[in-house]
């Protein structure tokens, strides 16, 4: 069991300015009889099926979705589970289909949202349901982290469920291609001039030093550097709007991010995470700084920590946690609310987030779940999320409103194709925050 896990003020600080920060009770004594959409919320005799809309589509993605289903059709054998998953990682495809399937008045069952500024642009929408009395019901109102359901709830109502926390500031290395280029395996490295040494070192082997694929997971290794550079609180600055977007601290973290560019692959705009994660497992690079969602990916694999693989925080970025959840919706409109409201049973449950995050390389959001069932890895994430210090991913849904989130990503490819210098970069990433 852990308990101890909490949030910096820093995390509720940034997302302060989306989301009114009211402790959630989960039940407002509003209304205690009836779900959000209206059936009885007693009974799931109506529930035939639910279709489940994520991105969750590779090996340990999928791994972890397995989980989830198994628990459904233990707990609920008559609801039957459609698969709405769309491939993309960090939702790259999904999100847009979703958006407008919403429009449309075509919504999914439930769909995956992540924590913070993400979900609070489809609460703006009237996009999502207000599932305060499934809390209730349920019983999840102290299942969680009280600043996680902050996270997810505005005006004292509550909007979804979490299913995980990950971590988004982790390098992985292969251990025999950094013994070949001279380098200890074990290493960490301080900050990111300490790492451009290593880099060369693995450069001058004739591997590539590090691998990234296209523009999302560009930007994912762009939040990593802003932290390592500006430090944890600076960096929550970019959010709140007390770090100045074109200042000298963020032209050096944008020169440092131009610096590791140049090590990566050059086919990087055809592939996804999965892809730039395997030239690591396969020995043709040398470190992938990615979510540990890769952690659930290695595990499918079968692979060995230590011996197939190192992981490291981001260096400059030891003690502290960049942090996003997953979690799920009832969206307006759904369906099948009573499959829905199965599926968020499930998630919410201990055992839908034991099986589901032991394969999703994430920790659970609950609480009250048994450490000992997770990997070395996953151990080593909890102990440090009750530590590190926590600041919201941008790439993940946390930080950022997706407007903001897409207009930084548009800026990052344009410059990482070669269609701005860095000095249009920053104007424009500044631009990004409005
Ligand atoms: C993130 C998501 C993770 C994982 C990752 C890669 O946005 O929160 O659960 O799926 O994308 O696809």
């Amino acid at each position: 069991m852990y308990t101890s896990r909490k949030y910096a003020g820093v995390i509720a600080g940034v997302l302060a300015a989306g989301l009114a920060l009211t402790a959630c009770s989960g039940d407002d004594g509003s209304s205690s009889t009836e779900s959000p959409t209206g059936t009885t919320s007693d009974s799931m005799d109506g529930a035939t099926e639910v279709e489940v809309f994520t991105w969750w589509t590779s090996g340990g993605e999928k791994a972890g979705l397995d989980g989830l289903v198994s628990v459904l059709a233990e707990k609920y054998p008559d609801v039957e589970f459609i698969n709405g998953a769309v491939a993309g990682g960090a939702g790259s495809a999904a999100k847009d289909l979703l958006q407008s399937r919403l429009q449309a008045n075509d919504p999914p069952d439930t769909f995956q949202a992540h924590a913070g500024a993400e979900l609070d642009d489809y609460i703006a929408a009237g996009q999502v349901e207000d599932i305060s009395d499934l809390y209730t019901e349920f019983g999840l109102t102290d299942a969680f982290p009280a600043d996680l359901l902050d996270l997810l709830t505005v005006d004292g109502a509550i909007y979804s469920v979490p299913a995980n926390i990950h971590r988004a500031n982790v390098v992985w290395a292969n251990p025999t291609v950094l013994d070949a280029a001279g380098l200890d395996p074990a290493a960490t490295y301080a900050s990111m001039d300490d790492w451009f040494a290593a880099l060369d070192a693995v450069e001058a082997s004739g591997q590539t030093a590090l691998s990234v694929a296209t523009t999302w997971t560009q930007v994912h290794l762009l939040e990593t550097v802003l932290i390592s550079d500006l430090g944890a609180g600076a960096y929550v600055g970019l959010w709140d709007g007390t770090t100045d977007w074109t200042g000298s601290d963020v032209t050096g973290a944008l020169e440092d991010f131009e610096t590791l560019m140049g090590y990566t692959n050059t086919d990087r705009d055809g592939l996804d995470w999965p892809d730039a994660l395997q030239m690591v497992v396969d020995g043709t690079a040398g470190f992938n700084v990615m979510g540990d969602w890769a952690a659930g990916e290695l595990d499918a694999q079968s692979l060995t920590e230590g011996t197939d693989y190192v992981y490291f925080p981001v260096p400059g970025t030891a003690g502290v946690f960049d942090f996003l959840a997953d979690s799920f919706t009832m969206p307006v409109g759904a369906p099948h609310p009573e499959g829905a409201k199965a599926w968020l049973d499930v998630v919410g449950s201990l055992e839908g987030q034991t099986d589901f995050n032991v394969a999703k390389g994430s920790i659970p959001a609950r609480t009250d779940a048994d450490e000992s069932l997770f990997t070395a890895y996953q151990q080593s994430a909890i102990a440090d999320f009750a530590s590190d210090t926590i600041v919201p991913s941008l790439m993940h849904g946390a930080a950022a409103p997706i407007a903001q989130l897409n207009a930084i990503s548009d800026a990052t490819s344009k410059f990482t194709t070669g269609g701005s210098d860095l000095a249009t970069f920053q104007t424009e990433l500044a631009a990004a925050a409005g």
